[in-house]
C-alpha cells in the first residue's frame, strides 16, 4: 500500500452557528441537538467560496508538509457539491492556487476522503504521480433546506487537505457499497430546462432517513473496522487512535464501546464542526496532528460512511516527525 501523509491542514468558515441560534429558524432545542447528536455549534459559509477554503486547506498542508506547490503533480478533490457544477471543485482550486497539473473531483459523499486515499495509493504505486494533494471541501449548508429541522441541525462546512507521497504508511484499505437506490440518502439533480425530460425532478435538497442510515453507519463502522485489523493481524488495543467520520456522537460512541476502547481513542471535532461529509475524517487528523497528539509509528484506524450507501475503513501507521 503505497501511501504516506506529509502533511495535513484545514479551513472552517468564519460564521459559527450555535444550536440556540437554530432554534429561531426551526423548532428545534439545543437539548434535543446535543443529546441526539453531540453537535453544539457549526460553521457556516457566509461570503468564503468553497474554493477560497479548498485553497485555504491545501496551503496550510503544504506548510505543514514543508512542501513547494509546484511539487504537486495531481490535485484531487472529494466533495459532493462544489462551487460550480462543471469545472470541478478540484479544477477551480488548482487555478485559485496557480498550479497546472491535472485536477479532477471524486464524490464517494461522506466517505469521500477514504476513498481518495485509495486511489491516491494505486496511482503513487504504479508511479503515475509522485505527489498528490488530496483536499476534501464540503458546502453541506448549501445542500440542506433550512426549514427542515431533521437535517438542517446536522451539518456543517469546511475544507481540509493532505499531501500524499510514496511510502509504506498505508496498512491496509476496504471500501464497501450498498446500493440503496437514492432512497436513504440523497440531493438530486436539477433536470434543467430540457423539452424533451420526462419523470419528476427529486428535490436539490439533502434528504435522509435518519434511523437506515444510522443503522448502516454503526454496522459500516464496527464491523469494518473489526474486519480490516482481523485481517491485519491487529487487535483494537494496538490502535492508537480511531478517527470516525463525524456524523454523530451515538455513532462515535456505538462504536468505542463494542470495540471496548477509551474516549480518549475516538477524537471529535463533531461538536464544534458538525457533520461536514467527506471534509470531517481529514479536519479530524488536522486537528490531531495540530495538536501534536500524532506520535510516528502511531497505529491510526479510519472509517466513514455515507450516500450510497458507500463506506470506507483504512489502517495507518503515522510516518510524519512531530
Ligand atoms: N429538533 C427536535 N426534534 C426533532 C429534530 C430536531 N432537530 N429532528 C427531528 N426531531 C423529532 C422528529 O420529528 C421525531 O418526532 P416524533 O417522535 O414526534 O415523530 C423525533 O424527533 C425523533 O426523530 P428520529 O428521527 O426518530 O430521531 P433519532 O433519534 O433517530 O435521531 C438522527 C435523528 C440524529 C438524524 C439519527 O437518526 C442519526 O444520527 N442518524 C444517522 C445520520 C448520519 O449518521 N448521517 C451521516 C451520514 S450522511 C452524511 O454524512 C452526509
Amino acid at each position: 500500500m503505497s501511501l504516506r501523509i506529509l502533511g495535513t491542514g484545514s479551513a472552517l468558515p468564519e460564521k459559527r452557528v450555535t444550536n440556540e441560534d437554530l432554534t429561531r429558524l426551526v423548532d428545534t432545542s439545543d437539548e434535543w441537538i446535543v443529546t441526539r447528536t453531540g453537535i453544539r455549534e457549526r460553521r457556516v459559509q457566509t461570503s468564503e467560496s468553497l474554493t477560497e477554503l479548498g485553497a485555504k486547506a491545501a496551503l496550510a498542508a503544504l506548510e505543514n508538509a514543508g512542501a513547494e506547490k509546484e511539487s504537486v503533480d495531481l490535485v484531487l478533490c472529494t466533495t459532493v457539491r462544489g462551487d460550480a457544477v462543471t469545472p470541478g471543485q478540484a479544477c477551480l482550486i488548482e487555478k485559485q492556487l496557480d498550479l497546472h497539473c491535472p485536477a479532477f473531483d471524486i464524490n464517494a459523499a461522506c466517505a469521500g476522503f477514504v476513498f481518495a486515499l485509495h486511489l491516491c495509493a494505486a496511482y503513487l504505486a504504479t508511479g503515475a504521480f509522485r505527489r498528490i494533494l488530496v483536499i476534501s471541501a464540503e458546502s453541506m449548508s448549501s445542500l440542506c433546506d433550512w426549514t427542515d429541522r431533521s437535517t438542517c441541525v446536522l451539518f456543517g462546512d469546511g475544507a481540509a487537505a493532505a499531501l500524499l507521497e510514496k511510502g509504506d504508511s498505508l496498512v491496509d484499505i476496504q471500501l464497501l457499497c450498498q446500493p440503496d437506490g437514492g432512497e436513504l440518502l440523497y440531493a438530486g439533480a436539477p433536470h434543467g430546462n430540457s423539452p424533451f425530460r420526462l419523470g419528476e425532478e427529486k428535490s436539490p435538497f439533502l434528504y435522509m432517513n435518519g434511523q437506515e442510515v444510522y443503522k448502516f453507519a454503526v454496522h459500516a463502522s464496527v464491523d469494518g473496522l473489526r474486519a480490516l485489523l482481523e485481517k491485519n493481524g491487529v487487535s483494537p488495543d494496538q490502535v492508537d487512535h480511531y478517527l470516525l467520520h463525524q456524523a454523530n456522537y451515538r455513532i462515535l460512541e456505538a462504536a468505542r464501546t463494542r470495540l471496548r476502547q477509551p474516549r480518549e481513542k475516538f477524537p471529535l471535532t463533531l461538536d464544534g464542526c458538525g457533520n461536514t461529509s467527506s471534509s470531517s475524517l481529514p479536519i479530524l487528523l488536522d486537528s490531531l496532528n495540530r495538536s501534536g497528539k500524532l506520535k510516528k509509528g502511531q497505529l491510526l484506524a479510519m472509517s466513514a460512511f455515507g450516500a450510497g450507501l458507500s463506506a470506507g475503513t483504512a489502517l495507518l501507521r503515522w510516518d510524519k516527525e512531530d
